[in-house]
C-alpha cells in the first residue's frame, strides 16, 4: 500500500513552489522597505506559551492545537501561529534593548487541527509580521499600508476591514452589554457559546454556528463602547488610511479568533475562496508582551496565509516568473563533453542551465527545453561542433542564430552569459 500524506497536510509541488517563492520574494522586499527584519523561531514551543497568549477559551487552544507530551514529560505544542513564538524570542533575547521599535517578520509552517477544505489546511504557512514598541496610530496605518502593498504588488484585489476592540478600560462596559444581550438570548445559543459567555463573552461573537451567527447580528457593537482614548486612536488610524489612499470598511462585529487583541484589528478579505475569506489578518496586542512576562510594551502585527495567496494567484492563471535561461541540447559524445564544460562555466556566471546527458533525440530535448520554460536552447550538433559553431534558438520568437564556439571557454561563456542575461 502506498503511504500518503496526512489529511490536511499538503505537498507543495515544484510548479506551485516556484509561485510560493515569488510571493515570498515580493513580501520580503516590501517588508524590507518598511524596515522589518527576519527572525526565525522554532516550530515547537511549550504549550503554556499559546494557552497564555491566544487564550484558553479560543477554538485554537480548546480544539485545534497539535500538543503532545514529550519523553521528558513536558507538554509541547506545534505552533498554531507565529506571534507568540516571536514575542517569546523578543523577551528572551531582550530585543527591546536594540532599538525602540523592533520590526520583525517570520515565515513558515503553522499547525491547527481544523476541518480541511480549500484554503484551509492543518499544516499551513504564514508570513507573520510584528512591530513591537510603538502604540501610535501611525504604525497601525503603516502596517496596513504594508499589507496592502504586498497584495497590490502581487496583482491581487482584496478588501480591508477594520475594527477596534478597545482596551482593558473600555472592554468591561462592552462585556456587560454583551452579557445582557446574551442573557436575553439564553437557551437558544450553542453549547460552546453557553459555556464561553461567562468565561469570555467576546469569544461568542467568533462562533461559527449559523444559528448563533444569526443571533449576533443584533449584538451590541464595541465601536459604541470605546473609551475616548481608544475612539481617538481609531479615528486617527482612519484618517491616516484615508490620507494614504487605502480603501477600507469598518466592520464593528469583527472580533478575531485570538484573545490577545486590543484596539485596532483588521482582516484582508476575498470572496474568491469560498468560506475561507481571510487571506491575512492581524491587529494590536498592547498587553500581551507584559502578560508573557516581558516589558510593558505595545505591539501590532498581522499574518498572511501563503496557501490562500497562491490559490488566488493560481486562479488568475498566474505562472511563476522563474524560468531556466538556457537548455543545452548536445547531440553526440564530443558535443556532450563540450556542453558539460559550457554549462558549468555559464552557471558560474549566473545563468540557469539545464541539459540532458542521456543522448536523447533533438526532438525530445526540444520538448524538455519547452517543459523547463527555457528562454533559449543551445543546440550543439557534431557537424556544428566540427565547424566551431552552435545554434542558439530563442524559444519565444523561434529566431535562430549561429554562435561561434571558440576554444577559449572563459571568454566565450562570458560573452554568451552576457547575451543571455541581457
Ligand atoms: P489568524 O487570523 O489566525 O491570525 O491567521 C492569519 C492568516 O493565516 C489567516 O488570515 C489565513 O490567511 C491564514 N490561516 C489561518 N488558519 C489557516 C488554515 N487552517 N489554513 C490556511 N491558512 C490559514 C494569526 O495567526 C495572528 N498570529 C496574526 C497576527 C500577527 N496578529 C498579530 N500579529
Amino acid at each position: 500500500m502506498i503511504v500518503k500524506a496526512l489529511k490536511g497536510f499538503k505537498d507543495i509541488l515544484p510548479d506551485e513552489a516556484n509561485l510560493w517563492q515569488d510571493v515570498e520574494r515580493v513580501a520580503r522586499q516590501i517588508f524590507h522597505r518598511f524596515g522589518y527584519r527576519e527572525i526565525r523561531v522554532p516550530i515547537l514551543e511549550k504549550t503554556g506559551l499559546f494557552a497564555r497568549s491566544i487564550g484558553e477559551t479560543t477554538d485554537i487552544v480548546e480544539k485545534e492545537m497539535y500538543s503532545f507530551t514529550d519523553r521528558n514529560g513536558d507538554s509541547l505544542t506545534m505552533r498554531p501561529e507565529g506571534t507568540a513564538p516571536v514575542l517569546r524570542a523578543f523577551i528572551e533575547h531582550n530585543l527591546q534593548a536594540e532599538r525602540p521599535v523592533q520590526k520583525l517578520y517570520t515565515m513558515g509552517p503553522m499547525f491547527r487541527h481544523e476541518r480541511p477544505q480549500k484554503g484551509r489546511l492543518r499544516q499551513f504557512h504564514q508570513m507573520s509580521v510584528e512591530a513591537i514598541g510603538a502604540d501610535q496610530p501611525e504604525i497601525d496605518a503603516e502596517i496596513m499600508a504594508m499589507a496592502s502593498m504586498v497584495i497590490s504588488e502581487l496583482g491581487l484585489d482584496v478588501s480591508l476591514e477594520i475594527n477596534s476592540l478597545g482596551c482593558p478600560k473600555c472592554r468591561p462596559a462592552f462585556n456587560q452589554a454583551l452579557l445582557d444581550f446574551l442573557a436575553e438570548n439564553a437557551g437558544s445559543l450553542c453549547p460552546d457559546c453557553e459555556r464561553r459567555r461567562y468565561k469570555n463573552p467576546l469569544r461568542v461573537l467568533d462562533c461559527k454556528n449559523k444559528t448563533c451567527q444569526a443571533r449576533y447580528v443584533n449584538a451590541p457593537s464595541i465601536q459604541a463602547h470605546l473609551c475616548p482614548e481608544c475612539a481617538a486612536h481609531f479615528q486617527a488610524v482612519e484618517s491616516y488610511l484615508k490620507a494614504l489612499d487605502i480603501r477600507y470598511k469598518v466592520n464593528p462585529f469583527m472580533v478575531r479568533g485570538l484573545d490577545y487583541y486590543t484596539r485596532t484589528t483588521f482582516e484582508l478579505l476575498t470572496n474568491a475562496l469560498g468560506a475561507q475569506s481571510a487571506v491575512g489578518a492581524g491587529g494590536r496586542y498592547d498587553g500581551l508582551i507584559e502578560q508573557l512576562g516581558g516589558p510593558a510594551l505595545p505591539g501590532i502585527g498581522f499574518a498572511m496565509g501563503l496557501e490562500r495567496l497562491t490559490l488566488l494567484l493560481a486562479a488568475q492563471q498566474r505562472k511563476s516568473s522563474q524560468r531556466i535561461d538556457i537548455f543545452i541540447a548536445a547531440l553526440g559524445g564530443a558535443a556532450l563533453e563540450r556542453g558539460v564544460l559550457l554549462a558549468h562555466a555559464l552557471r558560474q556566471r549566473g545563468v540557469a542551465v539545464v541539459m540532458d546527458y542521456a543522448g536523447r533525440s533533438l526532438k525530445s530535448q526540444m520538448k524538455q527545453a519547452a517543459r523547463h520554460d527555457s528562454r533559449f536552447t543551445l543546440i550543439i550538433g557534431e557537424n556544428e561542433l566540427a565547424g566551431g559553431q552552435a545554434v542558439m534558438r530563442d524559444m519565444e520568437s523561434h529566431e535562430q542564430v549561429d554562435v561561434i564556439l571558440s576554444e577559449d571557454l572563459a571568454t566565450w561563456s562570458t560573452a554568451l552569459a552576457k547575451k543571455i542575461l541581457a
